[in-house]
């Protein structure tokens, strides 16, 4: 009897000191941001890139270190409806009900900008897009900090999203600040993204939160705006979210030739219907869930990417809820690379 009762206590201490451990790191990063340094934290997406929205030397840092174009916006997050009053002053209807619905979560709302907000995070644009993310981690360091903060994904400019503290480390690690360890991201998908700066609301990139649960609370939302002279979001790049390794999709009705001596790794939704030897076999979901599958997407497509293949193919999978933004990651990862001003001409 003695001894559980022991054990328990143990359990408890010890949980309690991982507590203290996580407040600890997640005042030194509100610190950091407080100062005007760069902090990576996590969020139930991906990893975002936190810096202080309205000190624009430390968002001008965010862009250097992403290398990211000047004419990219920030997503700016915030922990509380006070905090958005900050960034706009005008929130439609339409808005209001999808912020009563799924905030906080992985939902970003394009709205018309207060003048405080800085030029570089909206580059330019005359709306902010704004999140308020519901990691709890995400939202204590938003609150201790009392401002709203910018936060990019964690990656170099076109590459694949981070979803663990060690994505950032690899990749960005010595030229940050601080990594706020969350352990690995529960979505794993980026947020889905909504601008309602127009007449109707529009789909400016397909995310965490399916298209059609937004539809049945707001009815129809435009999807694939036209790409005007400046991105509407370069998650519409043709090419993004791209490891090194070229990745080929809808090759399965065409009788694809596989190449005995290429080293090729296959990506696939639930399990493997091919006979031909794999270098690698990834599998996002053996139970078939798409949340599951979102989860494992990026950390799958990273380890393919770290076996130096030849070539990746991937399995396109149906474009329902958050197969969606799966399929949305999938083409763009696998699409060719253009000179950056080809891919942003319009139509
Ligand atoms: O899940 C997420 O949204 C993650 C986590 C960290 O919150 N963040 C993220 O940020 O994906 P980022 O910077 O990688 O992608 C932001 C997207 C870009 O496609 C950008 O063009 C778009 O948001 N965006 C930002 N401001 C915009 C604006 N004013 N109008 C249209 N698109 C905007
Ligand atoms: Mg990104």
């Amino acid at each position: 009897m003695g001894e559980g009762w022991g054990g328990g206590e143990r359990m408890i201490s010890r949980g309690f000191s991982n507590l203290m451990k996580e407040m600890d790191a997640i005042l030194h990063a509100a610190e950091i941001i407080t100062r005007g340094g760069i902090v990576a934290f996590p969020t139930e997406t991906v990893y975002g890139l936190g810096a202080n929205t309205f000190n624009p030397i430390a968002v001008a840092r965010v862009f250097e270190v992403k290398k990211r174009p000047h004419f990219d916006p920030l997503i700016v997050h915030v922990a509380s409806q006070g905090d958005l009053k900050k960034l706009v002053s005008e929130i439609p209807s339409d808005a209001k009900k999808v912020i009563e619905q799924f905030w906080p979560g992985p939902l970003t709302i394009v709205l018309l900008k207060k003048e405080e907000v800085p030029e570089i995070v909206t580059s330019g644009l005359p709306t902010v897009a704004v999140r308020m993310p519901r990691h709890p981690m995400a939202l204590s360091l938003i609150e201790r900090v009392g401002f709203p903060i910018v936060g990019p994904s964690a990656n170099p400019f076109g590459y694949l999203s981070p979803t663990t503290a060690e994505h950032v480390r690899d990749q960005l690690g010595d030229q940050i600040d601080f990594i706020l360890d969350g352990g690995p991201c529960e979505i794993g998908v980026e947020s889905t993204i909504i601008s309602f700066s127009g007449m109707k609301p529009k789909l400016l990139r397909p995310g965490g939160v399916p298209l059609e649960e937004i539809e049945s609370i707001i009815g129809q939302v435009e999807i694939n705006p036209r790409v005007e002279d400046k991105p509407l979001a370069p998650g519409m790049l043709p090419r993004h979210y791209a490891p090194r390794t070229p990745i080929l999709l809808d090759w399965e009705d065409k009788n694809f030739d596989f190449k005995r001596d290429k080293k090729i790794g296959l990506l696939v939704f639930q399990e493997p219907r091919w006979s031909f030897k794999f270098h690698h076999i990834e599998v996002l979901s053996k139970k078939g869930d798409f949340r599951e599958a979102a989860a494992n997407l990026f950390a799958a497509i990273r380890r393919l990417d770290e076996l130096n293949l030849d070539l990746i193919l991937a399995e396109t999978i149906p474009e329902v809820g958050l197969g969606r933004a799966i399929m949305d990651r999938l083409r763009r990862a696998s699409a060719k690379e253009l000179p950056i001003d080809e891919a942003y001409r319009s139509d």
